[in-house]
């Protein structure tokens, strides 16, 4: 019966998952349309007239980006990863390689072009691009080693990582909503903006570390108590 009821939570997330990652989808895809037509530069300012290099990176980041969100929560469902191993390994190179392509790609456009919101904004996305590279060596160097709790503690900081682009216009998303944008400004300049630079990954790093930290004394205490 638990287990019933852990699997239609599961189920119910990742229908809302999904539902809400349709129009960042969408967004993407209309972004790669831009990028790829003729005069992609006049369509919007990620594109450059003869940057053909930094164009092109771009477009291969939204799109490795975008396949990386849509398949990472499938990673964490237990019941794939128990019964279908060579799912669980298959899916996780491509997540490795989809992390490295979208993470490489963003670093390289962030000095060729910059970002929108300026230097504090190019620093955060760097540092994200660089967690997100780093995370996915972790994962892949633990699992190659048979390291399970590193793999495992590796895995669900790629997790959160991974999930950071999508994270970040949830946030914008909802303080939309909820405040009318307070804060925000066009340029990414607004208080709001500059806290949002780190706030959609740092946060979610510590309490992913915070867990890891937890699960280690717990299980630890109870190899104390029952050697
Ligand atoms: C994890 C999945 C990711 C997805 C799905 C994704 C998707 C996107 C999309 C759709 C855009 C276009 C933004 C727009 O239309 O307004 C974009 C821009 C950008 N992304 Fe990512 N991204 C991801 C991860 C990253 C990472 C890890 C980095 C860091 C290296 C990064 C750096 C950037 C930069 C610098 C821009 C241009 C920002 C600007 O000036 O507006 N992204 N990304």
């Amino acid at each position: 019966m638990r287990i019933r009821r852990s699997g239609l939570a599961t189920g119910i997330l990742l229908a809302v998952f999904y539902l809400t990652l349709l129009p960042f989808v969408a967004h993407g895809v209309g972004m790669i349309g831009k990028g790829l037509s003729q005069d992609a530069a006049r369509h919007s300012y990620l594109f450059a007239d003869g940057a053909n290099f930094g164009n092109a990176a771009m477009l291969v980041h939204i799109l490795a980006g975008t396949f990386l969100v849509a398949l990472v929560p499938l990673q964490l469902l237990k019941g794939l990863r128990l019964k279908y191993n060579r799912f669980h390994r298959m899916l996780g190179a491509c997540l490795v390689a989809l992390a490295w392509i979208t993470g490489l790609a963003g670093m390289s456009y962030i000095p060729l072009r910059g970002t929108i919101g300026g230097p504090v904004m190019s620093a955060a996305f760097f540092l994200y691009g660089l967690c997100l590279f780093t995370a996915a060596l972790m994962v892949a160097r633990r699992a190659l080693e048979g390291d399970r709790a590193g793999h495992w503690a590796w895995g669900l900081r790629l997790f959160w990582l991974a999930l950071g682009s999508w994270l970040y216009r949830v946030h914008y998303t909802l303080w939309y909503l909820l405040t009318g944008g307070v804060g925000s400004e066009p340029d990414f300049s607004g208080p709001f903006d500059l806290v949002q630079n780190f706030a959609f990954f740092v946060p979610y790093l510590l309490a992913v570390q915070i867990w890891i930290a937890r699960r280690r004394q717990r299980h630890q205490g109870a190899l104390v108590t029952n050697p």
